[in-house]
């Protein structure tokens, strides 16, 4: 591929190739506590770890005879374009990794062909971040505040900005057990960082007693910060997230409704039937239920029981360009990374970023032309043995 000619021709990466050095460097460049933020999940991490187990335990049919050298990786999901399956997750205050920030993440993707999901709990205002690309669809994930005027206001700024999607984040009603943070004594949202979307929002104003328009949490005196971080913490989300709350929400746009943090085969049948337009199978990266299954390992029978009625999207333990591969084999439409894009960031700003995805680009590539696949569309179960061992 070029991108591998271009890296032989300059000597070298200037950036890290593998997940692992990714990680390694974004560790020497962050404060620990960020670091940990980033990086932790729930109580002993064990389902942290077996996300990633999970690809290891599959193993991908190499086949010569189909002519698929011209592979072509480019998808739709619900009408939007992307030139791989590869989405960024929604991840909550990436100014904390570098200044670049959702901005910056933006403008990568952007140039890159792939489609970020921008979190509710952004640094910088969702309206800011849209016009930092206009050139790249992104989807918008809505977490729904326990107050229906905020929820409404939201949405519309999301479909106002352009935004492509509403992805909903169903799995963080309830704090997940983290003890990374709880050791640092520091989460990002307890000193009203990543509230961006709700510091410039009328209606937030307005439950905070927050005079002007703060964009971010910057400027605003110590008692106020404490005051904003509180009414956020009681307002956050909805403590239940019920199939005929599709409805209302429905009322509030026109804007495909994706549900994120199903990993149970019936949960995806109901809310294929309450009118989801999509779900994707994630446990949040392991950082909400630890012991929780691997994310991979649900999205077989959730594909199944979805059948052809809506996409699935799957995240969770993504790493390789032949992880992508192995979630689009077992029923996945696209993934999305969330870690990944993050250590990127925080070691290489929008240049990272944009390598970091140019990498994963070359290696799906390669790795759908070389299972004698053309196009996405094609994969199926039948690419994969499932008692691969990699001991
Ligand atoms: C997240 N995730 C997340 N999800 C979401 O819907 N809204 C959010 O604000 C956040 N915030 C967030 C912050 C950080 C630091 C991380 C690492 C993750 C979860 C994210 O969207 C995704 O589900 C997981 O990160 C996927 O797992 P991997 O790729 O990190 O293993």
């Amino acid at each position: 591929g070029s991108f591998q000619t271009r890296i032989f021709a300059e000597g070298g990466s200037q950036y890290p190739i593998t997940m692992e050095e990714w990680e390694r460097q974004a560790r020497n460049v962050l404060p620990r506590r960020y670091f940990d933020y980033i990086a932790g999940g729930a109580g002993r991490e064990l389902t942290c770890a077996a996300n990633e187990t999970a690809f290891t335990r599959r193993g991908l049919v190499y086949r010569v005879l189909r002519d698929a050298a011209d592979a072509d990786p480019s998808c739709t999901v619900l009408g939007t374009a992307m030139s791989l399956p590869v989405m960024l997750a929604p991840a909550g205050v990436a100014e904390l990794t570098h200044a670049d920030a959702e901005c910056g993440a933006a403008r990568a993707a952007a140039k890159a062909g792939v489609v970020p999901v921008l979190s509710a709990m952004t640094s910088a205002p969702l309206e800011d971040v849209a016009e930092a690309a206009p050139e790249g669809d992104q989807w918008f994930q809505f977490a729904w505040p326990d107050d229906e005027k905020l929820a409404r206001s939201l949405v519309q700024r999301a479909e106002t900005a352009g935004y492509r999607a509403i992805v909903v984040m169903g799995d963080c009603y309830q704090a997940g057990w983290r003890p990374r943070e709880l050791a640092a004594g520091f989460s990002p949202f307890r000193s009203a960082q990543g509230l961006g979307n709700y510091l410039s929002d009328r209606r937030f104003q307005e439950l905070a007693g927050i005079d002007g328009n703060p964009r971010t949490s910057d400027g605003l005196a110590p008692d106020a910060v404490a005051n904003v971080a509180s009414t956020w913490n009681r307002v956050f989300t909805k403590p239940t997230f019920h199939p005929d709350d599709l409805e209302l929400l429905r009322s509030w746009t026109n804007l495909p409704l994706v549900i994120k943090g199903v990993c149970d085969p019936a949960e995806a049948s109901w809310l294929c039937e309450a009118g989801a337009d999509a779900i994707v199978v994630s446990n949040h990266g392991g950082r909400q239920l630890d012991n929780g299954v691997a994310a991979l390992e649900c999205l077989p029978a959730v594909s199944e029981a979805v059948g052809e009625r809506i996409p699935v999207l799957f995240d969770s333990g993504v790493r390789t360009g032949t992880d992508v591969l192995i979630a689009l084999a077992l029923g996945a439409s696209a993934v999305m990374i969330g870690r990944p894009w993050l250590f990127a960031l925080a070691v290489g700003g929008q240049d990272g970023v944009e390598h970091l995805v140019e990498c994963l680009r070359t290696e799906f590539t390669a790795a759908l032309a070389l299972t004698g696949h053309r196009h996405c569309s094609s994969l199926s179960p039948a690419d994969l043995v499932a008692s691969f061992s990699s001991d």
